[in-house]
């Protein structure tokens, strides 16, 4: 037997596939490169029960590129969710004089744990291929291609970043307030969209967190971005986006 995670991943990928990708050439590449690693794993681990699929975190490490943020030392990873929404950008004019200024952002988090746990040559992918899919029109319907359920909230409260991972009356998994202390630029493999994928960040938890959270890398980005001036942009705006949040406590 498969595992029940690559059975609905599949379906997912199949049954999803055409309506959801608006491009046939975008959906070949990435999807390709996942659909192939996919069925590495599921010829190399054959007939392994579900039970094999085990969903400690600890095994979980940063992608290599991370390297170039400060490393989480004394730090154990907790989650990784696969993050999915707009990065939004404001303009003092719709001239080339000004450029936009970042105000925050608003994205859906997907649970993502597992996954890395299990498959650290794929998880990587999952948000390029995140950032082609719109989000599920129900909050709680999980997202395609691996079907990841909702884990949490990414927004801003003023200038604050949070991660609000409380969902459901028993979902509390608790709210992580952090400032960033670090960034890099995105890898040049990244997907750009249409104006380059935002940074990989290193955000460190800061007052009003609730729970262990220590800090919040973001990596695996893709767009995000926002022109390089004004020209010709209304006073605010959104840039779809996607990325992995690996939460550390
Ligand atoms: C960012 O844009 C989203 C989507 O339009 C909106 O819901 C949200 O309120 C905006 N957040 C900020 C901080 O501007
Ligand atoms: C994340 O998903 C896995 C299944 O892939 C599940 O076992 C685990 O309980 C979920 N964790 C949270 C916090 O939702
Ligand atoms: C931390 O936040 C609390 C509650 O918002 C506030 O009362 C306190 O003054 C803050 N402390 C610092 C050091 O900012």
């Amino acid at each position: 037997m498969y595992s029940t995670l690559f059975i609905t991943s599949c379906l997912a990928v199949c049954s999803a596939a055409a309506p959801i990708f608006d491009n046939v050439y975008d959906f070949s590449d990435d999807m390709a490169e996942f659909l192939g690693r996919a069925s590495k794993h599921i010829r190399s681990t054959g007939d392994l029960p579900d039970s094999s699929l085990s969903c400690d975190p600890s095994s979980i490490s940063l992608p290599s590129f991370a390297s170039g943020l400060p490393a989480p030392s004394g730090q154990k990873p907790l989650y990784v969710a696969l993050g999915r929404g707009t990065q939004n950008y404001t303009c003092a004019t719709s001239t080339s004089e000004s450029e936009p200024v970042a105000i925050g952002a608003v994205a859906r988090l997907y649970n993502a744990t597992c996954f890395a746990a299990n498959f650290p040559d794929m998880i990587e992918l999952l948000p390029a291929i995140a950032y082609r899919v719109s989000l599920p029109t129900r909050e709680y319907d999980t997202l395609p291609p691996a079907n990841l359920g909702l884990i949490g909230h990414h927004f801003f409260e003023g200038k604050t970043p949070v991660f609000n991972l409380d969902t459901t009356p028993t979902r509390q998994l608790g709210i992580a307030k952090v400032k960033k202390d670090a960034d890099l630029d995105a890898p040049s493999s990244a997907i750009q969209g249409s104006n380059g994928a935002v940074g990989w960040l290193y955000l460190s938890a800061t007052n009003g967190t609730i729970g262990t959270f220590k800090s919040v890398y973001r990596v695996d980005t893709a767009g995000g971005s926002p022109p390089k001036t004004c020209d010709g942009m209304p006073e605010s705006f959104n840039v779809q986006y996607a990325a992995n949040y690996y939460i550390y406590g």
